[in-house]
């Protein structure tokens, strides 16, 4: 069995086949690691690997045997936020705070000098987040405060802090993601390569056949029932056009199948194993 020192504490597991880091973390309910895009751009899952900051869904998971791995639920000290963790909530630098333990773990680490502090839009390129407008970040990394001090009867209207800011700060937050459901199936969807395509078979048995899938659904599965995806206030104005899963491709990443298995990896492998035939069609351009 491997060993894996996170926060100082030791974990005797093994990593999955071709499992990263993140995923790794998250499975030993190490959920202040968030997982994001799951493509190295949006940083919600950095850590640190003695002391330098990565994006840890790009990194294999077994390269952390060995290593010192450090999350945002080991970054405050007997019982005391971090310095950087104390900006963020002085600043209240963070709205969700899905970002947050990613932001931190950047710009708490050595690596994050002077130099990078001085040209933030590009030190933080790697960390990216969707509510806060990044003003308060800023302002947290320059020592910013945004708070004011609850006073009895004066706490209409004044800045007062996000009661859940801790939780938030120091990894302890539940998000919906980081609820272990018993018995939770997942979903994968696959989409098609081809930006015009006629739909002429899709054979489901190998998918059908991987341990753990649970089902695959096709258009002919789905009620054929159109909707927009548009969302305007006033329904009327935009038209029905959307099936859940059509027989007719009309853009290169459009729904073709969905497979639901007991794991991810599960759903991913069963998209794979799906055998679709598709009758190319000219791409259409102009409407
Ligand atoms: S989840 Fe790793 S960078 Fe987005
Ligand atoms: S606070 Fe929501 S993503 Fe940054």
């Amino acid at each position: 069995m491997s060993k894996f020192e996170v926060n100082g504490r030791t974990y005797a597991a093994e990593p999955k086949p071709g499992q990263c880091l993140r995923t790794f973390l998250r499975d030993l309910e190490v959920f202040g690691v968030k997982k994001g895009c799951d493509a190295g751009d949006c940083g919600a899952c950095t850590v640190w690997i003695d002391g330098q900051p990565f994006h840890s869904c790009l990194v294999p998971a077994f390269r952390g045997e060995g290593r010192k791995v450090t999350t945002i639920e080991g970054l405050s000290k007997d019982g005391k936020l971090h310095p950087i963790q104390q900006a963020f909530h002085d600043a209240q630098a963070f709205q969700c705070g899905y970002c947050a333990a990613g932001m931190m773990m950047t710009t708490a680490s050595a690596a994050f000098d002077q130099h990078r502090k001085d040209d933030l839009p590009h030190a933080l390129k790697g960390n990216i987040c969707r509510c806060t407008g990044y003003r308060s970040i800023v302002d947290a990394l320059h020592g910013k405060s945004n708070i004011e001090d609850d006073v009895a009867g004066k706490a209409l209207g004044a800045s007062l802090p996000n009661p859940f800011t801790d939780a938030i700060l120091t990894g302890q937050a539940r998000y919906t993601m980081d609820i272990a459901i018993e018995g939770l199936l997942h979903m994968k969807v696959l989409r098609s390569p081809h930006a015009h395509a006629r739909i002429k078979s899709v054979d489901k048995k190998k998918a059908l056949a991987i341990p753990g899938v649970v089902a695959a659904y096709t258009w002919e599965d789905v009620p054929r029932r159109l909707f927009s995806t548009a969302l305007h206030e006033d329904h009327l104005v935009d038209p029905d056009d959307t099936y859940m899963l059509d027989n007719v491709a009309r853009f290169a990443g459009q729904r073709i199948a969905m497979v639901v298995a007991e794991t991810e990896g599960a759903a991913e492998a069963g998209c794979r194993a799906l055998q679709v035939e598709y009758e190319i069609l000219p791409a259409v351009f102009d409407p």
